[in-house]
C-alpha cells in the first residue's frame, strides 16, 4: 500500500491508477478504524479493483468543547489494517493540507440537516460535506462507500452528489456490530466496562421499534413508544433523542407510510453514541 499525504501525490497515484484502467473506490475514514470501516472496504472492492483509504479528523465537523482533541488517533495501527485488506492506497493529509488557512468557500447542508443530529451538533454536517467535497473531488473515486451507522450523514451526502453533480456512486453499507449488538464506533473505546450495558439500551430500543413496525404498526408516537419505553427504564444515560423519520426527508410525519428509519442518539458517561435501524426499505 502506497502513503500519500499531499493532495498532489494522491492526484498523481489515483490517475496512474485510472490510466491502467482501474476502477477507483473510495473509503472516507477519521481513523480509529474497526471492523465496520473494514466492511466498508469490502463493499467498496466489490465494485473496484483499486481502493483508495483517507483517514484525516476533520476539524471543521466538531464544534468548540467536542471530542477533536481527543478523537483516536492511530496512523501506524490504521495503516497496518488497511494493508492487511490490500487497499491499494492512503491519503493520510495533515490539517495544513487540507484547510491551509486562507480557505473562505464551505458546503452547506440544506433541510435534510435541520433536526437531529444537525440541531444537536450545530454546523457539524456543514464540516462533513465540505470535507466530503474536497476528498471527492481529490480522489475522483468511480464509487465512495460510507456506513449506515451515520445514515442522516450518509443522506445528506447522497444529496449532496445529487445536488452538486459529483460523478462518484454512493454506496451506503450496513452496520456492522458487536455480538451484543452495540454498533461499531471509533467512540466505543471511550466507553468504561460498567458503561457497556447503559449503552446497549439504544440498539435495543431501535430493535423493539422495528419489532413494532414489522407487527403492523405505523402510527409514529406509538412506534417511538415502544423504544422510549426501554430508553426511559435505564439508568445512567441521557437522551439526545429517539425518532421515526422518513428515509428521503429525516422529517417526522404522524405516519409512516413510505421507508423509514428508527434514529437514536444517547449519551453514557462521556460518550454519545448514535445507532439506527431501517423500517420497510429492503432495497436502500
Ligand atoms: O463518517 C466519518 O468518519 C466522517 O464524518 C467522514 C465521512 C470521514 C468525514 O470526515
Amino acid at each position: 500500500m502506497r502513503i500519500v499525504e499531499s493532495i498532489a501525490d494522491c492526484r498523481a497515484a489515483v490517475a496512474e491508477a485510472r490510466l491502467s484502467g482501474r476502477r477507483i473506490g473510495f473509503v472516507p475514514t477519521m481513523g480509529a478504524l474497526h471492523e465496520g470501516h473494514l466492511s466498508l472496504l469490502n463493499v467498496a472492492r466489490a465494485g473496484s479493483d483499486y481502493i483508495v483509504a483517507s483517514v484525516f479528523v476533520n476539524p471543521l465537523q466538531f464544534a468548540p468543547g467536542e471530542d477533536f482533541e481527543r478523537y483516536p488517533r492511530d496512523l501506524a495501527g490504521d495503516a497496518r489494517l488497511l494493508v492487511s485488506r490490500g487497499t491499494e492506497l492512503l491519503f493520510a493529509p495533515a490539517t495544513a493540507e487540507m484547510y491551509p488557512g486562507d480557505a473562505d468557500v464551505t458546503v452547506k447542508a440544506g433541510r435534510l440537516a435541520a433536526d437531529w443530529e444537525g440541531r444537536i451538533r450545530p454546523g457539524h454536517f456543514d464540516g462533513v460535506l465540505t470535507v466530503v467535497a474536497k476528498l471527492f473531488n481529490i480522489v475522483q473515486s468511480d464509487v465512495s462507500v460510507f456506513g449506515q451507522k451515520d445514515l442522516q450523514q450518509a443522506q445528506l451526502i447522497r444529496s449532496m452528489v445529487r445536488d452538486l453533480d459529483f460523478a462518484t456512486k454512493i454506496v451506503v453499507a450496513p452496520t456492522v456490530r458487536d455480538d451484543d449488538g452495540l454498533a461499531l464506533s471509533s467512540r466505543n473505546r471511550y466507553l468504561r466496562e460498567s458503561e457497556r450495558v447503559p449503552a446497549l439500551a439504544l440498539p435495543r430500543a431501535l430493535r423493539a421499534i422495528g419489532v413494532s413496525f414489522e407487527g403492523g404498526e405505523r402510527d409514529i408516537a406509538l412506534l417511538e413508544q415502544a423504544g422510549h419505553g426501554i430508553l426511559l427504564q435505564t439508568p445512567g444515560i441521557r437522551i439526545d433523542y429517539l425518532a421515526v423519520v422518513e428515509l428521503d426527508t429525516f422529517r417526522r410525519p404522524a405516519r409512516l407510510e413510505r421507508a423509514g428509519a428508527a434514529i437514536g442518539a444517547i449519551r453514557v458517561g462521556n460518550t454519545r453514541l448514535i445507532d439506527n435501524v431501517l423500517l420497510g426499505n429492503a432495497d436502500f
